[in-house]
């Protein structure tokens, strides 16, 4: 009888010690973060099985972003060139300003709904979001960084150590783990919450003009500009003759492929209200100049894309009612999510000031 209650002990003993040690484990364990795509969009292209979401990646990523010690003077933070308030694009800058004040080559994009590019940058140039941080860090005119400088700043930082070791398990600081920290980062910008999606979801209407601002668009733009990321993330050649200073050709510089001159990728429409200026060196400063070119300076060369060669028709009321429908496409909710601000930005103000709330709201 007494070793029977021995038994009885020693087996409590042992289920206790093992559910003790899972549950430690399972404190140990990151929290995974759901990516979810909006009802109707197609599957995003990003593989999220070779970097799972989780919160603690997300955040890793986070201070990535906004920290200047990825650049080598300290002042050149990715944040600096995609700012939040401008959906991740350098706002009212034609290009965007690095290291010693050199100006990039190009017009700094937005960001959001990145998990659906297959290619990044204005000609497609770099094929994976893992691997597009490289760039701008060793760009001697963006944050002019050597990688192995940054990733020896990481790993003397006890932070860093401490939020390697929360993302991936151990605290090996390296560029995959620091890129795919940023992917994460990035990827959760997903741009669904305009005016124009809650209309698409039933829960709000357009008024007149943004109405018939969409149906123009329905005609004259969405074969480029294709629902619902507003691209259809080819490459085109809308009529813009080559800036005799920056010399950029496009597409063809990564396909040495004349057929490819001139072409560059159809940039999303979302949230274009604060985006300006536009184009990929950011020639244009209104949406007014964009589609005045549309319909007045389109120049013709052999590889300008037929649906634009002969202009787009277009009146001053159409182009009215087109800048209707594409004010119903700005995102105030990305634009103001605190999850993307600087870290920190949640303790320090709960809430934007009453007259900054409502500026993009339609
Ligand atoms: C000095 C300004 C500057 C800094 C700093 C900068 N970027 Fe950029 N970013 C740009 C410009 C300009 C482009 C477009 C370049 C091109 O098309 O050749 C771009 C393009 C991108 C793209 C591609 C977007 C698309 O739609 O194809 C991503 C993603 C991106 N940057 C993320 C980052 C991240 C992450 C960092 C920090 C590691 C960063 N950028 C730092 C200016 C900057
Ligand atoms: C043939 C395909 C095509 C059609 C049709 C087209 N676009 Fe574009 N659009 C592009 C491309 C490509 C660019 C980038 C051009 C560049 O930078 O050289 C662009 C750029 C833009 C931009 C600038 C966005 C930014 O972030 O820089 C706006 C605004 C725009 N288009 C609006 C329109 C409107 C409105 C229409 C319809 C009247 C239209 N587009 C029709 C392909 C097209």
């Amino acid at each position: 009888m007494k070793i029977y209650k021995a038994v009885i002990l020693i087996i409590f003993f042992v289920i206790a010690g093992i559910s003790w040690i899972g549950r430690n484990n399972m404190s140990e364990r990151t929290h995974l973060l759901k990516f979810v795509v909006p009802e109707g969009w197609p599957q995003p292209v990003y593989d999220f099985k070779n970097n799972p979401l989780t919160e603690e990646g997300f955040q890793l990523g986070r201070k990535l972003f906004y920290d200047g010690r990825l650049s080598k003077d300290g002042n050149f933070p990715c944040a600096s060139c995609h700012q939040q308030f401008a959906a991740f694009a350098t706002y009212d800058h034609s290009l965007s300003h690095g290291f010693h004040n050199s100006l990039t080559r190009r017009n700094a994009p937005g960001l959001f709904n990145m998990a659906w590019q297959k290619e990044f940058m204005w000609d497609g140039g770099i094929n994976h979001l893992d691997l597009q941080p490289l760039a701008p860090i060793s760009d001697t005119m963006e944050m002019a960084e050597n990688i192995n400088d940054v990733i020896q700043k990481l790993r003397s930082d006890e932070e860093y150590r401490k939020m390697f070791k929360a993302a991936f398990g151990d605290e090996i600081i390296n560029t995959q783990r620091m890129t795919k920290a940023l992917s994460q980062f990035v990827l959760m910008m997903v741009s669904n919450n305009s005016k124009y999606d809650r209309v698409m979801r039933g829960e709000d209407s357009f008024n007149l003009p943004q109405k018939l601002g969409y149906d123009i668009f329905k005609q004259k733009c969405a074969s480029c500009h294709a629902e619902p990321l507003f691209t259809d993330l080819s490459y085109r050649n809308t009529g813009f003759p080559v800036d005799s200073f920056l010399m950029d050709y496009g597409r063809m510089k990564i396909t040495r492929n004349a057929g490819d001159s001139l072409k560059f990728k159809v940039p999303s429409l979302r949230n274009a209200q604060v985006t300006f200026p536009y184009s990929h060196d950011g020639r244009m400063f209104s949406l007014l100049s964009m589609m005045d070119h549309y319909r007045k300076s389109v120049v013709k060369s052999p590889t300008t894309d037929s649906l634009v060669k002969n202009g787009i028709k277009l009146s001053n009321f159409e182009i009215g009612q087109l800048t209707a429908f594409i004010y119903t496409l700005t995102d105030s909710v990305l634009l103001r999510d605190t999850r993307f601000a600087p870290p920190g930005y949640e303790k320090r103000t709960q809430q934007a000031p009453a007259e900054h709330q409502h500026i993009y709201k339609q």
